[in-house]
């Protein structure tokens, strides 16, 4: 046989593979998925563990030579591909996070979000699509490759994270510590979005973000509304008022300097932008808004994905229960989140709303300001040759050119990444935008998980070619 089909008739096997095992790969994705493993609630440590560990031992069932790193937050699972001493293959690094969003609130739920369901091509559970479904499609092309005994041409080293939702701290330092292990030609990582099932694509460019926890405080307890309202500042009034400053009715960030290192989007890319599935209309049905808000000057895809925006995540005050209590609240609190562009610094930005936030408070309540977690936004060029390949790995498993997009969230250690490894990142999502990520009822597309597991055995070969 010519070299090419010697190459053709192996690569047949670990399609086979994957075709033929499709049912208990779903069967380990329901595995995977019970693990409660939310990051941000601390009484799910011991659950975040238990799911590591459910992945270390997958990983070493597959073939991979695997340990569990403990750190000073949840464990990290490291699993490589078995190499020669002194191997000259190319090198990738494989990103994905165990770790999922609270699933709360818990009665919207069709079922409970930690026992899987499949309805039709969906399966229903909390961080079936992000983050595990994704990366667990790339384990399995893995395991095929491994299982059928199929040379793969490069060596993989998958790192699984258990704090992506909640910033990557233990993660960055993980990098700096290991770097000789983890040094590489690219980092892949599915944890991004594509338009369809149909319509594969690589994504070029992430928001980053600065978190914070604003809280006004005002009397001392919770105090009788008919006999002192009226002679004290309402906390939640305050507060109320003190965000409404931060926005325009333009929708423009109103912090000083906000929007001073925002680079501007090219005509070519608005173009580009501009040519990407769906409009207006069937966006605000899909969102159930009764009309859009954003930006003035720009569309929709460019407000959500390369502009920076100002959400209030959390608003909490006074009482919530059911009935009416009559009082002024002690204090009131808002999480925010400002998503950043290219070139925005985030501790420039984190000082400047820092600033202008205490300039804004009245005298009459005290502020306190939190900042969370923070993350660079990502931009890299879609044009070298690791990105042709990632594309003609997309076309091959998902029949169609892809489309090549920008993304709106954030994945803080693509930046770690760069600085720490020098490697830049192929973002080849799988999420569907009805996945309901980070919403009740998130599901994951089971023709995206075997979609995504076929991207990932071409992609292996078109990197190394
Ligand atoms: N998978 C997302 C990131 C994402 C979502 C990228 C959609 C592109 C499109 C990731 O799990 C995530 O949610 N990241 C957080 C990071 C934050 C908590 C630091 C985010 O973007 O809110
Ligand atoms: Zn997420």
């Amino acid at each position: 046989m010519p070299p090419s089909n010697v190459a053709e008739s192996k690569m047949q096997k670990v399609l086979d593979y994957l075709r033929t095992n499709q049912a208990r790969f779903i069967k380990d994705l329901c595995d995977y998925v019970r693990f409660p493993s939310v990051s941000a609630q601390p009484e799910h440590r011991k659950d975040l563990k238990a799911c590591a560990e459910w992945l270390v031992k997958h990983c070493k069932s597959i073939g991979l030579e695997t340990r569990l790193c403990a750190t000073e937050g949840n464990p990290i699972v490291v699993a490589k591909t078995p190499r020669t001493k002194g191997s000259k293959r190319p090198h990738f690094v494989v990103y994905g996070h165990y770790d999922v969003q609270p699933a709360e609130p818990f009665d919207l739920w069709k079922t409970p979000p930690f026992e899987p369901r499949i309805e039709g091509r969906s399966l229903f559970a909390r961080g079936a699509s992000d983050n595990k479904g994704q990366n667990l499609a790339h384990l399995t092309a893995v395991e095929a490759y491994l299982k059928t005994g199929t040379e793969l041409p490069c060596d993989l080293t998958f790192v699984l994270e258990g704090e992506e939702e909640v910033g990557s701290k233990s993660l960055a330092g993980f990098l700096k510590k290991n770097k000789a292990e983890l040094l590489c030609d690219a980092v892949v990582i599915s944890d991004t979005g594509i338009p369809s099932t149909k319509l594969p694509a690589l994504t070029y460019a992430l928001r980053g973000i600065a978190a914070f926890e604003v809280t006004v405080h005002g009397p001392s307890r919770d105090l009788h509304s008919g006999i002192f309202g009226g002679s004290v500042d309402n906390p939640a009034m305050a507060l109320c008022q003190l965000l409404a400053k931060l926005r325009d009715k333009n929708g423009r960030i109103t912090i000083p300097g906000y929007y001073d290192d925002v680079a501007p989007l090219s005509t070519y890319e608005r173009k580009q932008m501009a040519r990407l599935p769906g409009n207006d209309r069937q966006y605000t049905k899909f969102l159930g808004v009764p009309k859009l808000f954003g930006e003035r000057g720009f569309t929709s895809t460019e407000q959500r994905t390369a502009r920076p925006t100002l959400e209030i995540n959390g608003l909490t005050s006074g009482y919530q229960g059911e009935g009416s209590k009559t009082i002024v609240p002690a204090w009131a609190r808002a999480k925010l989140t400002l998503r950043l562009v290219p070139n925005q610094n985030p501790s420039k930005i984190v000082k400047s709303t820092r600033d202008y936030l205490t300039k804004l408070c009245p005298p009459t309540v005290r502020l306190e300001i939190k900042s969370g977690h923070g993350a660079e936004p990502y931009l890299v060029s879609p044009t070298g040759p690791q990105a042709q390949a990632a594309l003609r790995a997309l076309k091959a498993a998902f029949g169609r050119e892809p489309v090549l997009m920008r993304e709106g969230g954030s994945i803080p250690i693509v930046n770690d990444f760069k600085k720490q490894l020098r490697a830049d990142t192929l973002l080849l999502g799988l999420a569907l935008p009805d996945d309901n990520a980070h919403s009740p009822n998130e599901k994951f597309d089971l023709d995206c998980f075997e979609k995504g597991q076929l991207m990932s055995a071409h992609l292996w070969q078109e990197l190394a070619r």
